[in-house]
């Protein structure tokens, strides 16, 4: 039932030199990802001497490096797989800087709010998926997100559109008179995850506050024939009246995560009317009709997707899994769609050293390369594993999350850099039983007592 006729066209010429992919044995899923991380990996140039972690080189935007990182946090939560968690601590901590805001000077003069969250979307997951803690003397993950979330909050602008977020921070760069969904969606989400995470009600208050204002904008548009419609941004000039129409699926996927959390909190069925119609829009815009192959179909059928577009099909998919995993109801709808996309995927995974292309569609390589190919790839091939293995949901700290936080975070006075106590991590391992591990775990342990400096010495 789950073959797709893309794994059946694989199968027929022989399946030529792709990633192969069983959905149903975690094994081939681990092995699949493994293969498509290394090859996303090695495009990473932050850890080369002369460089800063956290970079990609040209022609990825610093936004990119951090989306990069979230999927290599989930990664590590889908196969358990720890090779590149040193390389993906040292890079987030770095560009979070001491006060966890992700606002480092090189950056600033073109960051946007959109730039930002999604470094702290890494940052927020590292928290829930029980990543080790960030490098001794950085501020907690938690903190990280929370930095963020402040830093947002005040720059919510009631003067203009009735309020929301601009896309720019900067007065002087261009789109700072532009709201998009990126950016308020993106805020959006931040603010439910930390409304789960936390159970603190400043952060519902704030998740209705947006939504009411991005429901009630020319960006969201229910009830059309395909089910809701998103639209990217819109000009204050014109009092965000005239949206720009372009379709993203990523705009998509970024309200179906911030819905869904908010959701699976709350409990309350008003968010469910908006889930099922977003989820709509998603699949009759973007899934291929009889393959249930996702498509970029703002730029994948012309070959015109940039650098940004090639990664934007991952976080629809990061984010529909996630909805299925925290609004259940959904599960069975949502699941045979990233099957599809996975099997998809995994075929185009096709060049020679198992390189992944982007046309999905296809089973020939494309012949394209780059870290938004395999982003993509890898957010498809792995999502699966919460079908086969019993993963445990995002966590909270009524869960058994450790990451503590900081709820004043970014706001100007010490943000506590304790960072999330390592020892207490570890120990907290320890006794939920990683059996295998334990024996290493405490030798890390007794590393960490005697030489404090234990997460770069202990991999
Ligand atoms: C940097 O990281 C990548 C990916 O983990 C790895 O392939 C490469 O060897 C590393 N380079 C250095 C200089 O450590
Ligand atoms: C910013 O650039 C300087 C000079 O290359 C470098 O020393 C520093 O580490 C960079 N900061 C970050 C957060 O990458
Ligand atoms: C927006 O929508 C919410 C609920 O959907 C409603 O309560 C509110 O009055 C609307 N208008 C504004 C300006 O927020
Ligand atoms: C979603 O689509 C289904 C099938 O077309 C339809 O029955 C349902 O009313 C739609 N839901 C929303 C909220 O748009
Ligand atoms: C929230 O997510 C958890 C984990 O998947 C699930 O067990 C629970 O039923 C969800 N809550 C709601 C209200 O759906
Ligand atoms: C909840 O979050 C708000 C906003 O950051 C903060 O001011 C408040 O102190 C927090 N409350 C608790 C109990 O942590």
């Amino acid at each position: 039932m789950r073959l797709s006729w893309t794994a059946l066209a694989s199968l027929a010429i022989g399946g030529v030199g792709a990633v192969e992919l069983d959905i149903d044995s975690a094994d081939s899923i681990k092995e699949a990802s493994s293969t498509i991380a290394y090859d996303m990996m090695s495009f990473y140039t932050g850890n080369n001497t002369g460089d800063n972690p956290g970079n990609l080189p040209q022609p990825y935007y610093w936004w990119e490096a951090g989306a990069m990182f979230m999927h290599m946090v989930d990664y590590y939560y889908y196969t358990g797989d720890p090779t590149y968690n040193p390389t993906t601590i040292q890079a987030i901590t770095w560009q979070a800087g001491d006060t966890g805001e992700f606002m480092p000077q090189n950056q600033t003069k073109d960051e946007g709010n959109d730039d930002q969250v999604f470094w702290a979307f890494a940052a927020m997951a590292a928290a829930e998926l029980e990543f080790p803690p960030p490098t001794q003397g950085y501020p907690s993950w938690t903190a990280m997100a929370q930095a963020v979330f402040n830093l947002q909050a005040e720059r919510w602008d009631p003067d203009n559109c009735g309020g929301g977020l601009r896309w720019q921070i900067q007065p002087l760069n261009a789109g700072y008179d532009y709201k998009n969904i990126a950016s308020n969606g993106g805020f959006f989400q931040l603010a439910a995850r930390l409304a789960r995470y936390t159970d603190n009600s400043t952060y519902v208050d704030w998740t209705e506050k947006m939504w009411n204002w991005i429901s009630n904008s020319t960006l969201y548009e229910p009830g059309t024939a395909v089910g809701t419609k998103i639209y990217d941004g819109a000009q204050i000039e014109a009092q965000c009246s005239k949206p720009n129409p372009a379709q993203y699926s990523y705009n998509y996927g970024i309200l179906i995560g911030g819905l869904a959390y908010i959701y699976n909190h709350t409990e309350e069925d008003k968010w469910l009317e908006p889930i099922y119609g977003i989820l709509n829009g998603t699949f009759n815009i973007f899934f291929h009709d009889s393959s249930q192959v996702i498509q970029e179909v703002g730029c994948e059928p012309h070959n015109s997707c940039d650098t940004d577009g090639l990664t934007f099909k991952s976080f629809t998919l990061r984010w529909l899994a996630l909805c299925a995993q925290l609004v259940p109801q959904t599960a069975e709808q949502i699941w045979p769609y990233i099957d599809a996309s996975a099997q998809g995927a995994a075929g185009q995974c096709s060049g020679s050293n198992d390189e992944c292309g982007y046309h999905w569609l296809e089973t020939t390589w494309d012949g394209s390369t780059g870290v938004g190919q395999q982003m993509s790839a890898l957010a498809a091939v792995q999502a699966p594993m919460l079908q086969v293995k019993d993963l445990k949901a995002p966590l909270t700290l009524k869960t058994g999350a450790t990451s503590k936080g900081d709820a004043s975070a970014g706001t100007g006075g010490d943000t506590d850099t304790s960072g999330d106590s390592g020892s207490e991590w570890l120990t907290k391992r320890i006794t939920t039983g990683d059996k295998a591990g334990a024996g290493i775990l405490t030798a890390l342990l007794l590393i960490a007592t005697l030489g404090g400096t234990y997460w770069l010495v202990s991999y």
